[in-house]
């Protein structure tokens, strides 16, 4: 809390250090947002707000989410961060704009920063982006590391699926969490992972986990928005919870709309500007 002259108190933004001394304290509340409105709504209720490039698939309907490009990032970036003033503002780095080197990383991240004036940037990889997290975070550019399922390796893995169920695949998963958590990354990102590895990773690791389709012992839980309000009647993976149930409201809008168009009843008189006589 800070008291700003000649206002009522208010409270400070919080930082990615803060997130990270959350770990051991309280479960950390993290879900993503796109626009300025939800950013708006979800801005009291959590301890950051991740501008995923899910946007790709849930708002642009994008088959993955490897189309996404840094201009959309920033652009959104952009709006979330007018939406928001307490919750930390993460944005994702899109596919392309960082695998190439830490110095391509650097320059991307440090534009998305002075663009958007958001808090940190977040990266998926494992062992193989330590030194990548390393450069960046040493430089002055808090990262949110992400491994598990990472939806940009999905031609190179093979799609959507929960990992972690062989000795193979945990041990990988394993050394790419330590890696990240050792290269300093404030937060972790691990999304579908089965449920004991993702409980293992977090008692292990420095940095708090932010789990989906992870564990309710990680430190921390995100989901996409649109899905836990409910917003797509079609897709519903067992790590989501819907709650809220904004679809059918929508359409049923839509159609009460529709009605009152094709009966005139809507504009009604209170709807319509009249000249004073
Ligand atoms: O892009 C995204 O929204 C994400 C979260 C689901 C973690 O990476």
């Amino acid at each position: 809390m800070s008291v700003q002259p000649g206002s009522a108190i208010t409270r400070r933004r919080l930082t990615p250090s803060a997130i990270q001394a959350l770990k051991g304290e309280r479960p950390i509340v993290s879900l993503t947002a796109y626009t300025t409105p939800i950013a708006r709504l979800l801005d009291p209720h959590v301890d950051f707000l991740l501008v995923g490039d899910s946007l790709g698939m849930v708002l642009y309907g994008m088959d993955s989410t490897l189309g996404v490009t840094l201009e959309m990032m920033i652009a959104h970036g952009q709006a979330v961060m007018r939406g928001t003033s307490v919750s930390c503002v993460v944005v994702d780095m899109p596919f392309g704009s960082y695998q190439e080197s830490r110095e391509q990383a650097f320059r991307n991240a440090a534009r998305i920063l002075k663009e958007t004036g958001c808090s940190a940037i977040k990266l998926e990889g494992g062992a193989e982006m330590a030194e990548t997290v390393d450069f960046l975070s040493s430089r002055g550019i808090p990262v949110l590391g992400h491994v598990g399922l990472m939806p940009q390796l999905v031609n190179t893995t093979g799609g959507y699926r929960s990992l972690g169920r062989t000795e193979r695949e945990a041990a990988k998963i394993r050394r790419d969490a330590k890696a990240i958590d050792d290269a300093g990354a404030f937060a972790i990102v691990v999304e579908g992972t089965v449920e004991p590895l993702a409980r293992e990773i977090t008692a292990s690791l420095r940095a708090p986990t932010i789990g989906i389709g992870a564990s309710p012992a990680c430190d921390g839980q995100i989901l996409v928005s649109d899905d836990m309000l409910g917003l797509f009647n079609d897709f519903k993976p067992r790590f989501v919870k819907h709650f809220a149930e904004l679809a059918p409201q929508i359409s049923a809008a839509a159609e009460a709309y529709a009605a009152e168009v094709k009966a005139r009843s809507f504009p009604g008189p209170e709807h319509t500007f009249t000249v004073k006589s």
